[in-house]
């Protein structure tokens, strides 16, 4: 039996930058020829499961080359306490990675993104970043913003080449925050969504799911169910009735439901109809955070796709 290669491992810009030059200016992937070629990068901070896997399977259907970063980043973390005990495990992520054609991992060390220590120009999310998650966890947006600016910064092929990013819905508060920033800020980055990757029951893969008990992954179900209903009502075109939606919720046991909407999936506002008595027509997103135990999940369900 051969086992995959492992994804080189790169821990400086410079480095990233010279090893994708290299394979970009390489042998046009095969059924790829004539084509301009590109580069699939997908940010993480590690603890990689099939979320991931998804997201760098996508990337590698799409780009010549694909790169995966892994980086916990300071200062998207409120406590400090939340930020050590998030799970460190490169030998294992690049594990998982052998088998789903990633070409490089950028891993650098803090002190290579935050050479000055924590940034003096920083990016804010605005109103769109200070709601939902951003309202439970202060701050939280502006640090991924910034690091996810940096990161497309040093991950940016030569302009000859496509660039395209990948990013979970799973997040969609971020990805529409991501999307914005792009927009805002003419990265020129293509930002490509992957649909949430869920088990078997329904549960929304997260890396935070290792800390709930078997009995409270079965709680937390509740949630994809809510979601469900709502997807079916937006299906049929008929009224959400998110409170009943919202009443399912509230009732289950060990869970702690902190908000459930259904927003507009660009500015992630109130929708001013379709929302509850009036026939579901149009997109929409149906957003919720739940505390199951001491673990705060989310998950959410675009509506009307
Ligand atoms: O979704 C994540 O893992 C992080 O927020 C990201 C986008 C890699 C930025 O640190």
């Amino acid at each position: 039996m051969t086992l995959p290669p492992l994804p080189r491992v790169v821990r400086t810009a410079g480095e990233l930058m010279a090893a994708t030059a290299e394979l970009l200016g390489g042998p046009p992937a095969q059924g790829r020829e004539g084509e301009r070629p590109s580069l699939g990068f997908v940010p993480t901070m590690g603890a990689l499961h099939e979320g991931h896997v998804a997201l760098v399977r996508a990337a590698r259907r799409a780009n010549q080359v694909v790169v995966v970063s892994i980086f916990v980043n300071p200062l998207q973390f409120g406590e400090p306490t939340d930020l050590q005990r998030y799970p460190r495990q490169l030998e294992q992520d690049l594990d998982l990675l052998a088998g789903c054609g990633a070409d490089l991992v950028f891993a650098p060390s803090e002190h290579e993104m935050y050479p000055d220590g924590p940034p003096l120009v920083t990016l804010n999310s605005g109103a769109l970043g200070n709601k939902f998650e951003g309202a439970a966890r202060p701050g939280h947006f502006d640090g991924m913003l910034t690091v996810v600016a940096k990161l497309l910064h040093v991950g940016a092929p030569a302009a000859d080449a496509g660039f395209r990013c990948y990013f979970g819905q799973k997040d969609a508060q971020q990805l529409a925050l991501i999307r914005r920033m792009v927009r805002d800020l003419n990265f020129p980055a293509d930002i490509v969504a992957v649909p949430t990757v869920r088990t078997g029951a329904g549960l929304a893969l997260s890396s935070r799911n290792r800390f709930l008990t078997a009995e409270q992954q079965d709680a937390a179900l509740v949630l994809s169910r809510a979601l469900r209903l709502l997807d079916g009502r937006a299906q049929r075109h008929e009224p959400l009735d998110l409170d009943s939606a919202v009443a399912l919720v509230t009732s289950a046991r060990q869970v702690n439901l902190d908000y459930f909407e259904v927003v507009d999936p660009g500015t992630l506002e109130p929708l001013a109809v379709n929302c509850r008595e009036t026939p579901f027509t149009g997109e929409a997103l149906a957003l919720i955070a739940a505390r199951v135990g001491s673990v705060r999940l989310i998950d959410n369900a675009p509506l009307g796709y």
